[in-house]
């Protein structure tokens, strides 16, 4: 008998549904000159009419933490970039398609971490995928230590890898040194790690286990996605910032989120650099980024190098945003970084709370719930930066107080 493909492929949907856990997609055109604001295109119906379209919201879940998304030396780049080379790169990095721009921004990167070299990909997640499976398979018998909140696509990059993998308690050096003694001595080891968690916003003791490296002669590998240009005196990131950067083997980052494009990359040793460049089918195999792209990066690395302008108010924005919703009672979990995270604990309530922001009060905040972050500790994970003003806070602040009330939610007592 013939089997029911669609049946197969409904009931995997209807689980996620059923948890309360299926992801919808908000439909957004951001506007330029107006971050945070974006258009939604809302797809909802009103007694058998559509809902009007168009509806203005402020987003309060961007990762383009700083706005550099519409900076006029980003666009102006991108632009002029577009009408020297074209639309693409027009080939894989080994043919045709290394545009004078990649090298450029390579240069600049290498430059920014402190290290010989620098290699960029199409983004974030395939370099981690990428270097960390090519990585621990060129070395034979390699242990990749690994933590436990690392995200998928390093645990991805592994798992290709086939490499033997040790999971250490998040942050937890006494766990990590206890399975490195383990480990036989001459055993090549990686130690890979982040340095801001994203969900939560702690961040790792970064020289503590650089010293756990040197005394097992590992080597470090550090993802600092949800760092770079935001951290250090010339937004290199946490390690940047405390001065660490020279003791990390791998630094690997994205132009993404901080940075405003697209694309990831990682800056090692000039031996290090080659073997990934020369060996990572998801880097070799793959058109290059287009030179525009490359260019905004270029434009928007070297000008976070020179201004902090933007990390100031970031920082601010983000202590201020926490230090209102703390006086009102809300549970802002734990974090040391710029993310603001709000805990609701419960998948179905979290999705209704974001609906109704949307909905009742303009504000975009995609809800997280498992598997980004663990059963139970469904949330909101709020992002301001330099583009949100205080009436927009006012606004946010009043819009989760009678939303959180209405789904009969806990606030401690202000
Ligand atoms: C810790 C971490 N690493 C890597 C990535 C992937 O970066 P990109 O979005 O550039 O693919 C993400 C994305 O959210 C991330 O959170």
């Amino acid at each position: 008998m013939a089997m029911d493909y669609d049946k197969v492929f409904n009931d995997a949907i209807k689980a996620l549904q059923d948890e309360g856990r299926y992801r919808q997609f908000a439909d957004i055109k951001r506007r330029r000159g107006n971050f945070p604001m974006a258009t939604h295109y809302d797809g909802r119906t009103a007694g058998g009419e559509r809902a009007a379209d168009n509806r203005t919201v402020a987003v309060w879940c961007s990762n383009d933490y700083l706005g550099m998304g519409e900076h006029s030396k980003v666009l102006a780049a991108m632009h002029e970039a577009l009408d020297e080379c074209g639309a693409g790169a027009g080939g894989t990095r080994n043919i045709a398609g290394t545009n004078h721009y990649h090298v450029l921004l390579e240069r600049e990167l290498a430059d920014l971490h402190g290290k010989e070299a620098a290699l960029i990909f199409t983004s974030g997640y395939i370099s981690n995928e990428a270097t960390l499976s090519t990585l621990a398979s060129v070395m034979p018998g390699c242990i990749v230590f690994s933590d436990e909140l690392n995200h998928a696509s390093m645990i991805q990059g592994i798992r290709h890898s086939r490499a033997e993998k040790r999971i250490f308690r998040h942050n937890d050096t006494a766990h990590l040194e206890a399975l490195l003694a383990d480990a036989p001595a001459d055993a090549p080891k990686i130690i890979a790690f982040e340095s801001v968690y994203s969900m939560d916003g702690d961040i790792a003791p970064i020289a503590e286990i650089c010293d756990l490296a040197d005394a097992y002669g590992a080597i470090t590998y550090l993802d600092e996605v949800h760092a770079v240009g935001l951290y250090g005196p010339r937004g290199g990131g946490i390690a940047d910032r405390d001065g660490l950067m020279h003791r990390l083997d791998v630094i690997e980052g994205t132009l993404g989120k901080a940075f405003g494009i697209m694309g990831g990359y990682i800056t090692a040793s000039t031996n290090l650099v080659d073997v990934i460049r020369s060996y990572a089918s998801s880097f070799i195999f793959t058109t290059a980024l287009a030179p525009a792209l490359a260019a905004g990066a270029l434009a928007s690395i070297r000008h976070l190098k020179e201004s902090g302008v933007e990390r100031d108010q970031h920082q601010e924005r983000a202590a201020t945003l926490k230090q209102r919703l703390r006086d009102e009672g809300f549970p802002v979990m734990d974090s040391e970084s710029h993310i603001v995270p709000l805990l609701v604990g419960d998948p179905v309530k979290c999705k209704r709370l974001t609906d109704l922001l949307l909905h009742e009060h303009r504000i975009y905040v995609q809800p997280i719930n498992y598997p980004t972050v663990p059963k139970g500790t469904e949330r909101l994970r709020l992002t301001p930066g330099p583009c949100h003003s205080d009436a927009m806070i006012d606004h946010l602040i009043g819009a989760l107080k009678q939303a959180w009330h209405e789904l009969g939610l806990q606030r401690r007592a202000a």
